[in-house]
């Protein structure tokens, strides 16, 4: 099997589990339901339960108490793009090639189903407890709930918005990319590693080089919200211009962007090749990252 081939087994390999984690509809309460599994279905790249796995075999890792964690962490990226869209964030009306939830269910609505995405992930991963020794589930819920924070991504995204209009510097536009982007990323490698039953030295390299990938990701976001198409990308382009940004390109110009996306990625891609074992296909994701088109 080539690499895209792999890539869509492993990407119907973690649909499958993600379904059978996503709750049921049913209730008076049945519509918050609908709206969550909504948001989680419609699709997506998957790439935070991807990089989790692929880290997890990084390290030797064996068993399915990896398996809650990768569908807790995709609820809490989806979580983050559904206030992300919202009319009083980045006000947008398309996502991952569908209406947004907010255009889909109502601003309430869109908001109760963020919330109950951030609150299923902890009793999804809760459900790892008497999978795997306790004391690893409980390290990971500490990165889990610290990355997705106010230490974390939901930090990120406050400086985010809080810098609409104004011009900020590479600093604090470092800052942005390395919270509301990064941590997510560095969470799901960091848990995957942890599982395995990485030693400290090792989740600490796995947390820098989740930052690097994390970097480049975002940079290369913001080149497609410029260079792309909503058919393409499934989510609008020039959401950023349209909301005063500051992003990687305005500061540094397109051309420097890409190849910082680049030089990033394969310090990211040096990092992985320094631990014992080798992951041929965790490298070349990060590899293909590089030029996703979305
Ligand atoms: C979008 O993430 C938000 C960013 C951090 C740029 P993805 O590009 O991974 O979105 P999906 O999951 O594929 O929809
Ligand atoms: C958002 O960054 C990252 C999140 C934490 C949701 P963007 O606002 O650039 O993400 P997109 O472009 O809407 O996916
Ligand atoms: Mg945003
Ligand atoms: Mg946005
Ligand atoms: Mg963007």
């Amino acid at each position: 099997m080539n690499f895209k081939e792999q890539m869509a087994v492993k990407v119907a390999e973690i649909e499958e589990i993600l379904k059978t984690y996503m709750p049921k509809e049913e209730g008076p309460q049945k519509i918050i339901m609908e709206a969550m599994n909504y948001s989680v279905t419609v699709g997506g790249k998957r790439l935070r339960p991807m990089l989790m796995q692929e880290t997890f075999q990084l390290f030797g890792g064996e068993g399915d108490a990896i398996e809650p964690f990768m569908a807790a962490q995709e609820m809490i990226h989806t979580y983050s793009l559904v206030h992300d869209d919202l009319p009083a964030m980045d006000n947008d009306e398309y996502r991952r090639g569908k209406k947004t939830t907010w255009v889909a269910y109502g601003e309430d609505m869109a908001v109760l189903a963020g919330d109950g995405l951030l609150n299923f992930a902890f009793e999804t991963a809760l459900k790892a407890f008497g999978k795997t020794d306790a004391e690893k589930v409980a390290e990971c819920l500490k990165v889990l709930a610290g990355k997705a924070g106010i230490y974390g991504m939901i930090g990120g995204q406050v400086v985010d918005v809080m810098s609409e209009e104004k011009k900020i510097d590479m600093e604090t536009l470092l800052f942005i990319h390395r919270n509301k982007t990064s941590a997510l990323i560095q969470s799901s490698m960091m848990i995957g590693a942890i599982m395995a039953g990485a030693s400290k030295e090792d989740v600490e390299k796995i947390e820098k080089i989740g930052e690097d990938i994390g970097l480049a990701f975002q940079i290369q976001d913001d080149i497609l919200d410029v260079t792309s198409s909503l058919e393409i990308l499934g989510k609008p382009v020039h959401s950023d211009e349209k909301n005063e940004k500051t992003t990687y390109i305005t500061l540094e110009g397109l051309e420097k962007s890409k190849k910082d996306v680049e030089e990033i990625s394969h310090r990211a891609i040096d990092g992985l090749n320094s631990f014992e074992r080798e992951n041929q296909f965790l490298n070349e994701l990060v590899e293909m990252l590089i030029h996703r088109e979305k």
